[in-house]
């Protein structure tokens, strides 16, 4: 899988544009992160990309086929966002299952499959002893990786993450932020994280996105970024989050 954007532009109720011709293309199998300060366009870009918000030009390639149009729900990308946004009147094991219960036609596993697949995810995510939980009995981190398991359980052709361990304290944010790279190593698909924390984007991702007022200012992996600032921008960036 790759997903190619081109030149990606959107402005809201016709005020000044918050996307600006952005291109970019994510690898099959990479983890890429989207960095740049609070209001830059980063949310905008990945719902852009889910296809929550439809875009006022440009295009979104998915293995060459153009997705711009289909709507959020067929597009098979699993996401998590800052809130887990966990149903609390579900359990743990029933949040996990949804995203497979709303498939469609062939999509839609039997209800054997589905507990299978349930079953391999709380293995997945360690969390097998808690899928009668329901979510106030779990801790952030917790949630959080239910959250991801939810997400995965589609299969998805590509992972969006938005800000997912903001909500977390210190600690829990660093084990869950390489708890997170393990899963997606091991499913193999492909992640757009947005964050503001530049430490989490240079210890997650392989390449880094930076992002400055509606445009991506510059691309690389972390070390070419630390080596090569390309702008007055991303070095002051960089040096004031260092
Ligand atoms: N639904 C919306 N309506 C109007 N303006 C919006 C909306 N969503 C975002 N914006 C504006 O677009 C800009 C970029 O926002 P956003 O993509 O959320 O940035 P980031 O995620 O990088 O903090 C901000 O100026 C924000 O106020
Ligand atoms: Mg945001």
């Amino acid at each position: 899988m790759s997903l190619r954007i081109e030149t990606l532009s959107k402005s809201f109720d016709g005020g000044a544009s918050v996307l600006r011709e952005v291109s970019l293309t994510v690898h099959d199998g990479e983890f890429l992160a989207l960095l740049g300060p609070s209001g830059s366009g980063k949310t905008t870009l990945l719902n852009s990309i889910a296809g929550l918000l439809t875009p006022d030009s440009g295009r979104l390639l998915l293995d060459g086929e153009d997705i711009t149009h289909i709507p959020a729900g067929q597009r098979r990308f699993g996401m998590v966002f800052q809130s887990y946004a966990l149903f609390r009147h579900m359990n743990v094991a029933q949040n996990v299952e949804f995203g497979l219960r709303v498939l469609k036609g062939n999509a839609r596993p039997s209800k054997a499959g589905r507990r299978a697949r349930v079953a391999a995810l709380l293995d997945l995510i360690e969390m097998s002893d808690l899928g009668d939980r329901y979510p106030a009995q779990l801790s952030g981190g917790q949630q959080q990786r239910v959250a991801m398991a939810r997400a995965l359980a589609i299969d998805p052709r590509l992972l969006l993450l938005d800000e997912p361990f903001s909500a977390l304290d210190a600690q829990v944010r660093q084990s869950l932020r390489s708890s997170v790279r393990d899963l997606q190593r091991k499913v193999g698909v492909a992640a757009i994280l947005v964050t503001h924390d530049q430490t989490e984007a240079f210890a997650i991702a392989d390449r880094v996105a930076i992002m400055n007022d509606g445009v991506i200012e510059q691309i690389g992996s972390p070390d070419e970024l630390r080596q090569n600032p390309g702008s007055p921008f991303v070095r002051r960036f960089l040096e004031a989050g260092a």
